[in-house]
C-alpha cells in the first residue's frame, strides 16, 4: 500500500508547486530574451526585442505604489497634485512585440539581489527612474530607509535583503564647475565666466564608488543644450588641466566626454559590474518649446504614425534632440562592455504622462512652465523599472558573455553624419 500523505499537506503542496511553475516560467521568458537569433541587422540580443512594442490599455494594469511613498519627490508626486485622469493614464501596459514581459516582482527582485548595491549616475531623468525604483522595491521591504552615502544625492537600504539603491547626480558624468572670470583689477563679481568641464576627470559624485555597486545605469544627455549653458555662460572643455584648442563646440564635448567617462568606467570599475547606459527620455512639448508656453496637457498616448512627426530630427520640431542625442551616445558606445538599453522608443508615445501644469506649487507653471520633460510618478518610469529589473536579472543569470548591445540602430544615418566627425578618443585598448 502507498503511504498516505496527510491531508493537511494539499494546500502547502499545491502552493509549492504553482511557486515552482512560477519560478521555472520566469526562466523561460528570460532565455526567451537572451536566444541569440536575430532578424534585423541591428545589435539587439534575441528574437524578443522589449523596447518594441505597444502601449495597450489595460484598466486592470495599476500602479504598485501610491502617493504615500517616502522616496517621493514633490513635483513628480502626480498623485497627490491631482494631475487629472492619472488613473487612465496609468492604465496602459507595455507589451513587447512578441514576447512577454513580466512586470517587477519587488520580493522576487530583491531576493535575487540579496547583499548587492545598484548605483544610479546621471541626470535628472535618471533619477525620475531611481524614485520609481525606490517605490516599487519597498512594496516587499516597508522598513527601506533613506540612504545617502559615497557620494549619492539619494537613494534607499533595504535591510531585509540587504540591498542598497541609490543615484549619484552627476549631470554631465564628467567634472565641472562655474569659473568666474578674472577682471583686470583681479576683482571678480561673478557674473561673467565659464563652466569649466574637466573632461578627463569624472564627477565626485561617482568617482570613488567602483567596487561598491554590483549594477550600475549611467546616463547624460538633456543638460548638453544652449538653454542650460547659454552662449555668454558656455561650456569650455578642459583636458589635462588645459583648455582643448581650438575649443570643442557642445556636441562634439559631449562626444569626447562619453569617450573618456566610458574608457574610466571600463578600466576601473570591475569586470564583473553588469553596467547599463540608459538612452534618453524623450520630451513632449507641444505648440512651443519649455519657455514658449510649450504644453502636454494629453490624455493619451500617441499613434506610432505620429512620432515621426514629433521626434525626427528631419522635423525640425522642438522634441528632436532625445533621438539625436542617441545617435551619438550609441556610436560611443558600440564595442564597449555596457549595455545600451532604449527606453527612448516607448517613452516617445507617452505625451499623456508628464507633470505637465500639475507640479504642486502654484506659480511653478509661471516661472518654469509646464513640465513635460520628467514624468508623474507613478507612470511611465515604472515600466522603465520592469525592463531594467529584468536585464539585471538576467544579467546576473547568465555567465557574462560580454557586449551584447540592446538597442535601436537609426536608419537615418546620413542626417546624423555631421554630428560623429570628432574622434572620440576612447583607446581602443578598453574596448572588448
Ligand atoms: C480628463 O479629465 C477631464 C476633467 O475631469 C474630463 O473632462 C476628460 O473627459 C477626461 N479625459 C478623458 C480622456 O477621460
Ligand atoms: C551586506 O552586503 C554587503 C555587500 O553589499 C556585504 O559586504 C555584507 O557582508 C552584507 N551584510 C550582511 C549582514 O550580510
Ligand atoms: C505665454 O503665455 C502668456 C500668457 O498667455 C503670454 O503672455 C506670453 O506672451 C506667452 N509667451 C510666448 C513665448 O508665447
Amino acid at each position: 500500500m502507498s503511504p498516505k500523505l496527510p491531508s493537511h499537506l494539499f494546500p502547502f503542496l499545491i502552493i509549492l508547486t504553482l511557486a515552482s511553475l512560477y519560478y521555472f516560467s520566469s526562466f523561460i521568458s528570460l532565455n526567451t530574451l537572451s536566444s541569440s537569433s536575430s532578424t534585423s541587422p541591428s545589435l539587439t540580443i534575441s528574437t524578443c526585442n522589449l523596447f518594441k512594442g505597444t502601449w495597450v490599455f489595460d484598466p486592470n494594469h495599476t500602479p504598485l505604489y501610491d502617493d504615500t511613498c517616502p522616496f517621493h519627490r514633490n513635483a513628480w508626486n502626480c498623485i497627490r497634485n491631482q494631475r487629472q485622469n492619472l488613473s487612465l493614464i496609468n492604465s496602459w501596459k507595455w507589451v513587447p512585440r512578441g514576447c512577454d514581459m513580466n512586470r517587477i516582482d519587488p520580493f522576487r527582485f530583491l531576493g535575487s539581489m540579496r547583499n548587492k548595491n545598484v548605483g544610479i549616475v546621471g541626470d535628472s531623468l535618471n533619477e525620475n527612474l531611481l524614485v520609481s525604483f525606490l517605490c516599487t522595491l519597498r512594496v516587499a521591504d516597508g522598513g527601506a530607509r533613506k540612504w545617502k552615502k559615497k557620494g549619492a544625492w539619494r537613494g534607499a537600504y533595504f535591510p531585509k535583503f540587504n540591498v542598497t539603491v541609490a543615484y549619484h547626480r552627476a549631470v554631465l558624468l564628467s567634472k565641472y564647475k562655474w569659473q568666474p572670470k578674472q577682471s583686470e583689477s583681479g576683482m571678480q563679481d561673478g557674473s561673467e565666466g565659464i563652466h569649466r568641464v574637466d573632461v578627463d576627470v569624472p564627477a565626485d559624485e561617482w568617482a570613488k564608488i567602483a567596487g561598491f555597486y554590483d549594477v550600475l545605469l549611467f546616463n547624460t544627455g538633456h543638460w548638453w543644450n544652449h538653454d542650460k549653458f547659454p552662449k555668454e555662460k558656455p561650456l569650455v572643455f578642459y583636458k589635462a588641466g588645459q583648455p582643448i584648442v581650438p575649443p570643442l563646440e557642445m556636441l562634439d564635448g559631449l562626444k569626447v566626454v562619453l569617450g573618456n567617462m566610458i574608457t574610466y568606467i571600463e578600466k576601473e570599475f570591475p569586470r564583473n559590474t553588469l553596467k547599463f547606459w540608459r538612452l534618453q527620455s524623450p520630451r513632449h512639448f507641444y505648440g512651443g518649446d519649455w519657455n514658449q508656453n510649450g504644453s502636454c496637457l494629453f490624455n493619451k498616448p500617441l499613434e506610432e504614425n505620429e512620432l515621426d512627426l514629433w521626434f525626427e530630427p528631419r522635423n525640425n520640431g522642438v522634441n528632436k534632440e532625445a533621438r539625436q542625442m542617441n545617435f551619438v551616445i550609441e556610436k560611443v558606445l558600440q564595442g564597449t562592455n555596457i549595455h545600451v538599453v532604449d527606453f527612448t522608443h516607448l517613452s516617445e508615445f507617452r505625451a499623456d504622462a508628464h507633470p505637465a501644469i500639475w507640479l504642486g506649487r502654484k506659480d511653478a507653471v509661471a516661472i518654469w512652465g509646464q513640465d513635460c520633460m520628467h514624468w508623474c510618478l507613478p507612470g511611465v518610469p515604472d515600466t522603465w523599472v520592469d525592463i531594467l529589473s529584468q536585464l539585471i536579472i538576467d544579467g546576473f543569470g547568465r555567465t557574462r558573455a560580454c557586449c551584447q548591445v540592446v538597442g535601436p540602430i537609426y536608419e537615418n544615418f546620413e542626417l546624423y553624419i555631421e554630428m560623429s566627425k570628432v574622434d572620440v578618443g576612447r583607446k581602443k585598448s578598453f574596448a572588448l
